[in-house]
Parts: C-alpha cells; structure tokens; sequence
C-alpha cells in the first residue's frame, strides 16, 4: 500500500499486521520480524491515529496501556459462574473419579484429556464481537474484581479475535501466570531496590495484577493460558480438543502440550511423565488436569457446588529437601544491598545439587526464626533460585546460634543503613569494592559496553589491585599496568586494551544502561536514550519530564533524577565523557548498502557473535530476522547450524558462510568512519 493511501485503511492495515505479528511471536513462537521492526510499526500506527483521531480504537494495538491509576477495582458478576476443581493428592482419587464418572453416563464411550495445570491467578475474559470487553478475576465465583485496564498489557493477549466472524459472545477462562525466568529477575531487581521479594511466582503474579497503574503492571512479566469457556454466543464446541484449536486459532494461547486418553490407567501413566517434564514448562506447574473431552456429556455430568464433576486436579508435591544450615553469608550487590544468603550442606534437589539459598533479608530470617545450625526444609521457589521454605522445629538441639545482620558492610568496613520504607540493608559507601567490581562487570558485559577481555574474575583484580574504582578509570588503564597482573600476557593486555577503546564507540543506550541507574534496565535505557537523545538532556531533566514519558513510570523517573543529581555520578561522567564514551545517540543515518534485504544468523561464528553480526547488518541498513521465511534474502550459517539451515535450503535461500557475511559487511574501519561524526563531542 503507497503512502496515498486512505488513512483508515492504513491503520487498519497496520493494526492487522502487528497483530498477525504478536500471534507469530507469542502464540506460534515463530517471529519473521525483529523488535525493532516490530516497534517500527506500532510507532507509524500510534503516529497515524493521533493524526487521525477519528480512527482510535479501544482495541488498537497502541492501546494496551492506558488511562490513569485506578483508584480501585469494580466488582463485576460473572455471566456464568467461574468454578474451581477439586485437587487430590492421590491416584485412588482419580480412579475412583472415573468410576463415577462412568456411573453416571454407562453408556458412553469417552477420552479423558490431560493439560498441565498452571499455577497462577485464574481470569474470565470476555471478547464481545471480537473484542476484549472485560477480565475479571475469580473473586467468590459469583463476583469477582474488574482488571480489565492491567490485563489488556499482557502483550500475549489479543485485544481482538484473530477472525472475520468473531462469536457475539466468548468468554475465555484461564490462568495469568508470571513466567518463572521473569520472576526471578523481578525479585533480583527489588531486592537491588531493597524491597520485600515475592516468595513465589504465582504471589508475584496476583500482586501484579492489583495494582492499580496499569503502566506498572505492564513491566511485569505476565502471560495468559485458556483452557474453559464462561458464557458463548454464536460459537459451541463438541470437545475440549475442539475448543483448544479453535481458541488457538483465534490468537489466544492454549497449553503447549495436551494428552488424550480413553483409560483412566493411561492417564496415572502420563500424569507421571508429565511430573518429569515438570520443569519444561515456562510456568510453575503444579499438577495436571484430567477432564472429559467430549463437552456433550458435561451437562448431564453436572457439578457439585463448586467444582464440575468432569473435571479433577491432580497435584504433585512441591519438590523439597531437607538439609542442614551451615552459616550465613553475605553479598553485597551492585547497589549496595547486603543480603543474606544461607550455605547449606550440599543437597539435591530438582536435579541440582543446591549448596546456597537466598535468605532475602533479616526481617525474613526473623519471621521465620531461621539459626545457623538448624535444620531447614528448602524449595526451589520459581524453579530457580532455592529458597528456605522453614526450619525443622523438632530437630533444634538448643545449640543453634540466632543471627543478626552486621553494623558494618562486610567487604569495606563502612556503616550500613536501612532506609525508611525499605527491607534491605545497604552499604552507604558507594566506593566499596563490592558494589564497585559489581558496577564495572555490568558496565562491562555484554548488554552493556561490551567489553572484550574484560570478565569478572579482571574485574576483581583491577579493583583488588587498586587500578580501577569507577568505570571511567578503565578508560586510562594503561597496558603496563595490566600488565602487572596474574596470568596477564602481552597478548590479554592488548586485547584489554583493545576492548576498552572499542566501547567508546557503544551506543548511547549502552551506555545509559551500563550506567548501572536503579530500575533502568535495558529496555528503560532505550526508551531513554530515544527521548532525550544526549546526556545532557536527560541530566537536564526533572521527575515530571521524565513520567510523561511512555512507559517510564514514576520509580524509573525519581531514580534517574537521583542518580544525576549525585555529585559522585556527575564525576564519573565527566570522566566518562572525557574519555571519549558516546553520550549521544546516533541519527537514524548509518548506511544503506544492505536495505530491504533480511538475514537470517544461525551456528555459531568465529570471528563475532550472532549479535554482534545482527548489529553490523542492521548498521547497513539491512534487517535481521530470527525464523527463516521466503521473505529472507539470506541465511548466514555458521558453525553446527541446524533447524534453520536445512528449512532455508529447502526454501531456496541463498546460504552465506561467515567469510562471504564478512566480505559483504566490509572491513571494521568502516563501521569506524560511520560512527566517528557522531561522538563528535567538544570539552
Ligand atoms: S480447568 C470449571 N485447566 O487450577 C473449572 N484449570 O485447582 C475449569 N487451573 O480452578 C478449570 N490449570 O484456576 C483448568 N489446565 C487447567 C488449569 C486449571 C490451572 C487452575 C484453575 C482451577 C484450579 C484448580
């Protein structure tokens, strides 16, 4: 479509694709576009319809996260009551639940389906011609609370039906669950934050979902599986199986694996399999669900006062071990915060041999009158990070010692504090080596500056040795100094060196987030760095500045306005700066040479990594993808590339070896001459 194009037509048009975009990314896992592209279009979308305010939409794409704060949560009654299940703990349960089952309809012949059961927070959304109206939690089954405004920022949940012919009426129940990779980072990052962690992912999960800015829930990594229906109008489904597709089908994510069985014995078989798949799955999953496939046979089955009698949850017990507490330790953390961690007598569990777990703070090592000495139970809270669930009270011998936090920072000798509203306790001095070797890893991982050679284990002899104290200092190391270093040989020292100078060519919103600031992680640097576009901008800016804009939420804005209020942070900028770091971001400009053509990197390279390939393409103008389509113009395979190559040959793509990427990249000197009119800084 040209860019005379109707307006509304183009808006719609744009609305469709992303949406079809969203179904590849979150339904299907299979992305043609990068994030980039894919913020590309919501951007051209969101500038169309506030040049067209005619043409908004609820259901627009652009409109996930909206309004204002809420002040509380309606109370809406559900159309058809929202049951729970029974749960049982054991297999006679379930045999006698087929039983009586098949006492009650003899003469049917039926399968039984398996789905794995979430743990989460259940929710009834209801799509009213396609649209979404309504989420609504359980509540009593009766009522529940209206979360419409925090549930449309799931991102994996439709706004609208993926179909011409939506129903008048679908009501989808399901489960919001916090993924179990995002919940241990958002509880490392409120612990960096110094507040209380959640204990698990599915307490994250609901206590996302209470909040009451919505713009704060959509940074929590929430995502929705369906798996029953509340009221239909307009659609019917003979079976559960049935009903799973045409779910999926209309772009709402269904359970990634399902059985069907027609024996209850089958059924204790594979509920035992999927017990060893337990950890597998991207959610808590705390049992499987066994139901009737066949819907036509549910209503003669009928329901008891809560739950359905076609239906029954069987719960695995939470994986759990007991061991013994040797001691507690403690961390210190980039910000600061001193945690306690438990050092146990090694023990398996989940297959792991687990030796540490978290102990978050002293508050939680009073509540739950944790010694060093004691016997502990421990679980692995969010399948990650191990935590001590409770103390075997029985096996206390009298000889256990009760634990307080220390007075001072544990690594520099300063003065701790807690400050008001916080849990953790923090070491004030923002010169200790803990937070500094803390500060320079980040500063220089991968994410961030990216510096070549330069890992923790460096890291911890640069501050050791006295060498390094802030990241700017890295910037005049000199080789002979390195060179004083363990296990340091001519040829570590040049790369060193080499690495650090090679970072003065980062981006600006890599720098920005290799600042370390509290709650800028990458994507907050990002949105930042577009924003302001300089350093001084951003320095320049005040809370209010920085909250209006999109996505930044009032936490990030006081937190950034702290940082650079800091006179020990202004220092190290201009140290930063004077050493030549990029305070600035770059124009849209670059080169051309690769547009309109899209790649596809697969194995593994030897002269750059995949993403660092991926930055040199998309510097030239060219786009890279991460699935192989006929829209890809090649396929970059590298070493032991797999799935891809072979479905890009049988597509016909050009196939491009590293060598032929790098002859078709151009030497290095040329990304140099690009970059070097934008660090043209003047001091
Ligand atoms: S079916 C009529 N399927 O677990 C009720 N529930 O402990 C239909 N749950 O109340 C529910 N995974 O909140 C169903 N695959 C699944 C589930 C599931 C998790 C939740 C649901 C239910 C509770 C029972």
């Amino acid at each position: 479509m040209t860019d005379n194009a109707e307006p509304q037509a183009r808006i719609e048009e744009l609305r469709t694709e992303i949406e079809r975009h969203n179904r590849l990314y979150y339904i299907d896992a299979k992305p043609e576009i990068t994030d980039r592209e894919y913020d590309q279009l919501l951007s051209a979308l969101d500038a169309l319809e506030k040049e067209h305010p005619a043409f908004a939409s609820a259901s627009s794409p652009t409109r996930r996260v909206g309004g204002a704060p809420l002040a509380n949560f309606e109370n809406v009654r559900h159309a058809a009551p929202m049951m729970s299940l029974s749960n049982t703990y054991s297999k006679e349960e379930l045999v006698e639940f087929d039983r009586r089952i098949r006492k009650l309809i003899p003469e049917a012949s039926f399968d039984y389906v398996l789905e794995p059961k979430i743990d989460g927070v259940a929710i009834s959304l209801r799509y009213e011609n396609g649209e979404l109206t309504q989420a609504v939690t359980r509540g009593d089954g009766t009522v529940g609370d209206d979360v419409t405004a925090n549930v449309r920022t799931i991102q994996s949940i439709p706004l609208r039906l993926s179909d011409l012919m939506p129903p008048a009426v679908l009501e989808v129940r399901g489960e919001i669950y916090m993924d179990t990779a995002g919940f241990a980072k958002l509880n490392e990052t409120r612990q960096e934050a110094g507040l209380e962690p959640f204990a698990n992912p599915r307490n994250a999960c609901a206590g996302s979902l209470k909040l009451l800015d919505p713009r704060e829930v959509a940074k929590r990594p929430l995502d929705a599986i369906f798996y029953a229906t509340g009221e239909l109008d307009g659609v019917a489904f003979d079976t559960h199986e049935q009903m799973l597709n045409t779910l999926k089908s209309y772009g709402l994510r269904v359970t990634p694996s399902y059985w069907l069985k027609d024996a209850i014995e089958e059924i204790l078989d594979q509920l035992d399999a999927l017990e060893n798949m337990r950890h597998e799955f991207p959610f808590e999953m705390d049992g499987g669900v066994i139901k009737v496939n066949d819907r036509r046979l549910y209503e003669e089955l009928g329901a008891t006062a809560k739950s359905p009698r076609w239906a029954v949850a069987y719960k695995y017990e939470p994986e759990q071990a007991e061991t013994a507490l040797r001691a507690i330790s403690i961390q210190v953390g980039r910000t600061g915060v001193l945690t306690p961690v438990a050092e146990l007598e090694p023990v398996q569990l989940a297959g792991t041999t687990v030796k540490r777990a978290t102990l978050h703070n002293e508050d939680e090592i009073r509540r739950k009158d944790i010694r060093i000495g004691d016997r502990v139970i421990i679980e692995k809270a969010g399948e990650i990070i191990p935590a001590v669930v409770k103390v075997v009270d029985e096996k206390r011998t009298g000889a256990e010692l009760e634990f307080t936090m220390p007075v001072a920072c544990p690594v520099c000798g300063s003065e701790v504090e807690r400050r008001e509203g916080e849990v953790a306790i923090r070491c004030v001095n923002l010169q200790c080596p803990a937070q500094v070797k803390n500060w320079l890893t980040h500063f220089a991982s991968r994410g961030a500056m990216d510096i070549n050679g330069l890992g923790e284990s460096l890291v911890e002899q640069l501050v050791d040795g006295g060498l390094v104290k802030t990241p700017a200092e890295l910037y005049s190391l000199q080789k002979v100094e390195a060179l004083g270093l363990e296990r340091m040989g001519e040829k570590s020292a040049d790369n060193l060196i080499k690495g650090v100078e090679e970072s003065k060519k980062r981006p600006f919103e890599k720098v920005l987030f290799g600042l370390g600031i509290r709650h800028v992680g990458k994507g907050a640097a990002n949105i930042l760095a577009n924003e302001f576009k300089n350093i001084d901008a951003l320095m320049a800016a005040d809370v209010e500045a920085l909250e209006a804009i999109h996505d930044i939420g009032p936490i990030v804005g006081k937190s950034v306005v702290d940082y650079f209020r800091a006179p020990e942070t202004r220092a190290v900028i201009d140290q930063l700066r004077a050493a030549g770091v990029n305070f600035e971001q770059a124009d849209a400009g670059g080169s051309h040479e690769l547009e309109g053509l899209t790649f596809v990197l697969t194995g593994s390279m030897e002269s750059m990594t995949r993403d660092e390939a991926g930055d040199r393409i998309k510097a030239r103008g060219g786009k890279v993808s991460g699935s192989v389509s006929k829209n890809t113009s090649y396929l970059v395979a590298g070493e032991s590339a797999g799935s891809k190559l072979t479905k890009a040959e049988k597509l016909g793509v050009t196939i491009l070896s590293e060598e032929q990427l790098i002859n078709l990249l151009g030497s290095d000197e040329i990304v140099g001459d690009e970059n070097a009119g934008q660090m043209g800084f003047e001091f």
